[in-house]
């Protein structure tokens, strides 16, 4: 399978949908639904979904979906599935602030093998697959080199709706605050993992989260040079609902303080 050209073209419905999304919002009538506590969509979101997968249908042939948006018509299918969310950040995207993306993925049996995030606010598109490097907007990029959490600034999602690990969590912040240059937050785990892969952040870690808000992010990740685990250390970021990830340098400190804490609850 040629996953470069496949890359490529998933580049083009990202951007594209990306657009759309920021076109439709500016003419305003976002019809926000509340799905659960402090979870919300929007009609934009429903629509973005429906562009994107209209788009990759066929792209893979016999792949199936793994959709952010209720959706009877497509299912999961055992080899290559497309991972997608329409737009992570919409919260953010609500309330008219960056960042917010789309984010698409494909994985085979499982792994992420290719991952596209477009952000929308500063047209900065994010892509990767597997064994061909990382490039935002055209232009290869590497993860940092900052060996330790000391000098690095670190990224998170604040839980907003799942506080079952909140107390571990507060303890993550009190430790970065005061042994490395910054937490940032900017509400969106698919940019997030997008500006590790850049260099932008050094880290990042998250609780609560689902396949399509990391699935794209891990290959972007893999692909620019750092690592990423679930908080036990395993490779069950997808489905296990947290993710650590750093540059190849920093990775082991980062883990063993995320698995210190949020795991073992030593602190
Ligand atoms: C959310 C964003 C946010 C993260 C949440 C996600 P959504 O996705 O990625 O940064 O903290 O856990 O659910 O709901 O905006 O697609
Ligand atoms: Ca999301
Ligand atoms: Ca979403």
């Amino acid at each position: 399978m040629d996953l470069e050209k496949i890359c490529k073209k998933v580049v083009e419905i990202a951007v594209e949908t990306g657009r759309f999304v920021k076109e439709t919002r500016e003419q305003g009538g976002l019809s926000v639904e509340v799905k659960g506590k402090n979870d919300f969509v929007t009609k934009v979101d429903k629509m973005s979904q429906d562009r994107i997968v209209k788009g990759l249908e066929g792209l893979v042939p016999g792949a199936g979906f793994i959709l952010e948006e209720e959706d009877a018509l497509h299912e999961r299918k055992k080899e290559f599935n497309w991972i997608v969310d329409p737009i992570d950040g919409t919260t953010n995207f609500i309330h008219g602030v960056a960042p917010h993306a789309v984010s698409i993925a494909l994985a085979q049996n499982g792994e992420p093998v290719l991952g596209v995030v477009y952000e929308i606010a500063m047209d900065e598109v994010f892509y990767a697959w597997k064994g061909g490097g990382t490039r935002l907007n055209g232009k290869r990029v590497y993860v940092s080199e900052t060996p330790k959490v000391a000098d690095s600034l670190v990224a998170t999602g604040f839980p907003y709706n799942d506080f079952s690990y909140l107390d571990p969590f507060m303890k993550s912040m009190d430790y970065f605050m005061k042994n490395s240059h910054g937490i940032r937050r900017l509400g969106s785990a698919a940019t997030d993992l997008a500006y590790v892969s850049c260099g932008r952040y050094d880290s990042f870690y998250e609780y609560g989260l689902h396949a399509w808000d990391v699935a794209a992010g891990v290959v972007l990740i893999r692909e620019a040079g750092g690592k990423v685990s679930d908080f036990n250390g395993e490779n069950d970021f997808l489905f296990g609902g947290n993710i650590v990830a750093a540059n190849g340098k920093l990775f082991d400190e980062m883990f063993d303080i995320i698995n210190r804490i949020m795991v073992k609850k030593e602190f």
